[in-house]
């Protein structure tokens, strides 16, 4: 299938690592040009080294806090300028901290509102103008708590349903533009992020971080965590041209995980 990338520009929102970076690495084999950010700059100098290594799409990088609204203006204006035009718009972020209702302080709700789901508000808005002048796609990456809460992960739990909430209605005041909206939900793909969690959830229950991870893959329909490149695919998937028919869905990557219909 031809995912026609080539010499379109993409922003990817945190993509110093994990599953960001693996859709930069996805668009960028595929032809594309990509601007990777995140808050440290010599880990992103270090990243788009190796994505242009890999040729095809160049790599450029700009340091942005997306909790910061004039980070992401200077995101959104130095992509412009390099490469003159933006076509793709992936929204991520740093997860939450973990937590349970009676655990979290006003300031950590307001730090998450922030985080996950203000800077996906104000991406979309600053990239807007640029994506509507050729039709273009935005793709959020959310969790598999759009679909079935995680315990002990209310804020993600919140927010990420905003983000769907928010996904839905600009899938409709978008489509005469020809912007095409998607949200991706993994459940558990092998990053950092992940093996976070199941160190907090072993040192919770005593357990090693193997058992936990036994515990968590048992549960999983494929008996296996995915990987990025598997997650990366769904995504250049949906912000290809050969996506152009589907707008304001939520597609989950979990390897059959979520029990919901
Ligand atoms: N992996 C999974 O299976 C899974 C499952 C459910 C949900 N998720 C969610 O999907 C998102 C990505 O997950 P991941 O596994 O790729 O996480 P990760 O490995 O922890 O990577 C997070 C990325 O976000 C960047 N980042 C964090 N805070 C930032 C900020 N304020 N401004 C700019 N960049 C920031 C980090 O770079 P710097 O720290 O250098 O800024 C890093 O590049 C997270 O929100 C995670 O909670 C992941």
């Amino acid at each position: 299938m031809d995912l026609n990338l080539k010499g379109k520009a993409a922003i990817v929102a945190a993509s110093s690592q994990g599953l960001g970076f693996a859709i930069a690495e996805r668009l960028i084999r595929e032809g594309a040009n990509v601007v990777i950010s995140g808050r440290d700059e010599s880990k992103l100098k270090q990243k788009a080294e190796i994505l242009n290594g890999i040729g095809n799409g160049q790599a450029i990088y700009q340091k942005t806090d997306i909790k910061k609204s004039d980070d992401i203006k200077q995101l959104i204006t130095f992509t412009k300028e390099t490469f003159g035009r933006i076509d793709m718009l992936v929204n991520n972020a740093g997860g939450p901290p973990a937590g349970s209702f009676e655990e979290l302080s006003d300031e950590e709700w307001q730090a998450s509102f922030e985080l996950n789901l203000l800077s996906y508000i104000r991406l979309i808005r600053e990239a807007l103008p640029y994506l509507k002048q050729r039709g273009g796609k935005i793709v959020n990456i959310a969790s598999s708590s759009i679909k079935e809460p995680i315990p002990g992960l209310i804020l993600s739990n919140t927010f990420r349903t905003g983000i769907i909430g928010l996904s839905k209605t600009l899938a409709s005041e978008l489509a005469p533009y020809n912007v095409l909206i998607n949200t991706i939900a993994p459940g558990r793909i092998a990053t950092d992020r992940v093996k976070h969690l199941d160190h907090i959830n072993a040192a919770k229950q005593g357990l090693e971080i193997e058992e936990i991870e036994a515990q968590a893959k048992s549960a999983i329909p494929l008996k296996r965590y995915g990987t990025p490149e598997e997650f990366a695919n769904v995504a250049a998937f949906l912000l290809s041209d050969a996506n152009t028919y589907m707008t304001g869905s939520a597609f989950l990557v979990d390897g059959g995980m979520v029990k919901s219909i």
